[in-house]
């Protein structure tokens, strides 16, 4: 099957053109094209994203970007099999601009459309393998085969959610977030620092520069029984501490807030995966770029005899391509309501705070 995926829930215009094959227990992906037009540079003087401005933006880009996704390809819109595209959760004005987008091209070329939920994207770009080399640490790993239960640990800016995957399709949420996103905190204690934006990268670069055992912030519910997760408290320690020590090493103060905020997630996930006997722990969303999460959950995992995947580097921020996995996998589901399971086709509606 190929598939068109369109993802504008953010600040990311991006198109996919992707070939999907095998079913529910091995689908394979391969990337035809992947294009991600970025809006940072426009936002970057407000220190966050403008939705209004994001929406417009986007209505620039898509027709731009769909001329690009065909050029000096062997394929043409009308080799499409299915059209896919993000309804929620996200910034609904920028939402609307691919709903529409993707209806119009449906439309006219006569093809169906899915509506895709961008949190299912994040946990499915951990199957998009077969084109990047795999960034897997763990010597162990075959190609396409993790095994189930698994722990997946969804960390980006709009979420922090710990799923327990039964199968590819059936999970439950372990825990979240009760305040901010991980990925909020980072581009919100970035902008205590006057890093530029956006801030989570910024905050790595500096972190590896500074020492990470200088200042003691507390590392959020890490002691507590739940999965959950809290990151306003930890922002606020780190307002306060730049109050009081106004000369202090920025370096420092990054590696550190770092490392604190870390520390709940991996050690959550690594329990959640040894309570629950997960052979797997999964991480994805915009946060798992950072390669320190990734060296020390991977490192974590290890040590207690569990596997580890993460998504290679282009597929952990919002990208289409993770879209059209998703779309691949729910069109195999709905192809299974015959055969019994349930699976819910999503309205071509944004929806802002859709849930996994
Ligand atoms: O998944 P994503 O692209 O968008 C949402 O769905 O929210 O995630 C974006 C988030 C931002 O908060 C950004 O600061 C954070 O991911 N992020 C990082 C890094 N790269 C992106 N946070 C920490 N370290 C990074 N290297
Ligand atoms: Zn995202």
């Amino acid at each position: 099957m190929r598939l068109l995926a369109i993802e504008t829930s953010c600040d990311e215009t991006t198109l996919s053109l992707m070939e999907a094959s095998g079913g529910l227990r091995s689908p394979r992906f391969k990337i035809l094209r992947h294009l991600v037009s970025s809006q940072v540079k426009l936002h970057a003087p407000f220190g966050g994203v403008v939705p209004m401005l994001a929406k417009r933006e986007h209505a620039k880009n898509l027709p731009l970007i769909l001329k690009k996704i065909f050029r000096n390809s062997k394929f043409a819109i009308c080799d499409i099999d299915l059209i896919a595209v993000t309804v929620g959760p996200g910034l609904e004005p920028a939402l609307w601009e691919g709903i529409n987008f993707a209806k119009e091209l449906a439309a006219k070329w006569k093809k169906p459309v899915l509506g895709v939920n961008h949190l299912e994207g994040h946990i499915y770009s951990n199957w998009i393998t077969s084109v990047i080399p795999s960034v897997n640490q763990n010597p162990n790993f075959k190609k396409n085969k993790i095994t189930f239960p698994a722990v997946c640990l969804i960390a980006s800016g709009g979420h922090t959610i710990l799923i327990l995957m039964a199968a590819l399709t059936k999970w439950k949420i372990l825990g979240s977030t009760r305040d901010d996103a991980v990925g909020e905190a980072f581009d919100k204690v970035a902008r205590l620092l006057n890093f530029s934006y956006p801030g989570g990268p910024q905050i790595e670069l500096h972190a590896r520069r500074g020492d990470e055992d200088t200042i003691d912030f507390p590392r959020p519910m890490l002691d507590q029984k739940n999965f959950d997760f809290s990151y306003s408290g930890l922002k606020t320690s780190v307002l306060y501490y730049l109050r009081d020590h106004k000369k202090a090493n920025k370096n420092n103060i990054a590696a550190s807030f770092q490392k604190a905020a870390f520390a709940p997630l991996i050690g959550k996930t690594i329990r959640a995966a040894s309570t629950y006997h997960a052979k797997f722990v999964l991480l994805c969303g915009g946060v798992a770029s950072n390669r320190y999460l990734r060296h020390y959950l991977a490192a974590a995992a290890r040590s207690a005899g569990l596997s580890f995947h993460a998504p290679a580097m282009k597929l952990n921020t919002d990208n289409a391509s993770m879209i059209a996995a998703a779309a691949y996998i729910n069109f195999l589901q709905l192809q299974s309501v015959s055969s019994g399971k349930k699976h819910r086709r999503l309205p071509l509606r944004a929806n802002g705070s859709l849930s996994v």
